[in-house]
């Protein structure tokens, strides 16, 4: 049992915990998801599955995502990405409800699977029915030789490396990665981005990895939030455009490993009904970048702020205006706005590491979950 322990600890390479050494493995794991497809100098996107069926994306009516959890919410960052830049639209599913709802797919159709595993049942049920429909099939998976990577037409590997940790973390911004190169490359190909832009992409794409190695430096200030609000009954999580779906995952986060409730939102669809659960009792999780609706969402953290609820805002670095609203602010490094996702989840990936961690919660494998879903 000695011996086991041991390895134990020599695998997680230091770290507490599997899911801190992921959090921290994550500017190395987008970095070998984009090696060798990124190619900036020449100006080129370069990935196999993609150039050999690049007449079934450029043909395709609408892309279709199917994926569960965070992988889903990697598909809703995905939505934004493809048809802001390559004018291609998306349809993001559920795969436990694609399966089931008689939906119309047609020869026409290119359906993306994003699974980390590779094994999830209702993911894989959903790819066997879109081929039975005759729609090409694209796999974004993490396990090499996984079921979903050899049951779909062809794909892409997001090379993270093993993810041990239930709960999601360089999984999702892999895949992030992965669907971006995907959409730039099919936005070069239709046309739908100049060069000019296509190349600051994949110059700021090539950055990400130490924008997310100094956006990791917030770690101990976080840690003194996550004491602050650790025993806190609910919180929200609040984002707009590209940041919405982080705030879905940031909440998924905290609700698997802390056992709180909380609640990911629109930021702008606060006032249709989650507003009435603020008061000084609720900490909010306000993303508010600067690039994307960053006035809009000021205005929301004012209204948050009428109402006494707790702010903690994910910023720009240098941010002026939310730190005066603020409770407490985190910064990250300024990155071209589709990117920024992969920036902000990482705030959001410690906060609710170490709020699991001080109430001792079992962070690696926390109650009733399991790695992959391979059962309905
Ligand atoms: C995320 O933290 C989860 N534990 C879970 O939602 C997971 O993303 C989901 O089960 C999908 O798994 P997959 O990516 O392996 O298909």
């Amino acid at each position: 049992q000695k011996l086991q322990l041991n390895l134990e600890q020599i695998e997680k390479g230091g770290f507490d915990h599997f899911m801190l050494k992921e959090i921290y493995e994550q500017p190395l794991a987008i970095k070998d998801t984009y090696r060798g497809r990124l190619l900036v100098d020449d100006a080129i996107i370069k990935m196999v599955g993609v150039e050999d069926n690049m007449k079934r994306f450029l043909n395709a009516d609408r892309i279709i995502i199917v994926a569960c959890g965070t992988s889903w919410h990697a598909g809703l960052v995905a939505e934004y990405i493809f048809e802001d830049l390559a004018r291609i639209p998306v349809e993001v599913e559920y795969a436990s409800e694609f399966r089931y709802r008689n939906p119309v797919i047609t020869e026409k159709d290119v359906v993306i699977a994003i699974s980390q595993s590779g094994e999830t049942a209702d993911t894989l049920a959903a790819i066997k029915l879109a081929k039975s429909k005759g729609a090409f099939v694209f796999g974004v998976c993490n396990v090499v030789g996984s079921t979903i990577a050899r049951e779909t037409h062809a794909g892409a590997y997001t090379h993270a490396g093993p993810e041990i940790g239930v709960a999601s973390t360089k999984a999702f911004t892999t895949q992030i990665t992965i669907l971006t190169l995907i959409a730039l490359r099919l936005a070069r190909a239709n046309g739908t981005m100049s060069s000019s832009d296509y190349r600051r992409q994949l110059q700021e794409l090539e950055l990400i990895p130490e924008k997310v190695a100094e956006a990791l430096k917030a770690d101990k200030h976080i840690q003194a939030i996550a004491e602050t609000y650790k025993d806190s009954r609910n919180m929200l999580y609040l984002g707009r455009g590209y940041n919405f779906p982080v705030a879905l995952e940031g909440a998924l986060k905290l609700k698997e490993i802390s056992y709180i409730h909380a609640e990911g939102y629109p930021a702008a669809e606060m006032k249709h009904g989650p507003i009435a659960l603020i008061d000084e009792n609720m900490p909010v999780i306000v993303i508010a970048t600067k690039k994307g609706h960053y006035e809009k969402v000021v205005s929301n953290i004012q209204e948050i702020k009428a109402r006494k609820g707790k702010i903690i805002g994910i910023v720009t670095q240098g941010d002026v205006s939310v730190r005066e609203l603020a409770d407490h602010v985190i910064e990250v490094p300024e990155t071209l706005e589709n990117l920024s996702p992969l920036l902000t989840t990482i705030p959001l990936q410690l906060l609710s590491y170490h709020i699991a961690v001080l109430l001792g919660k079992n962070v690696d494998q926390p109650r009733n979950l399991a790695k992959s879903v391979t059962v309905e």
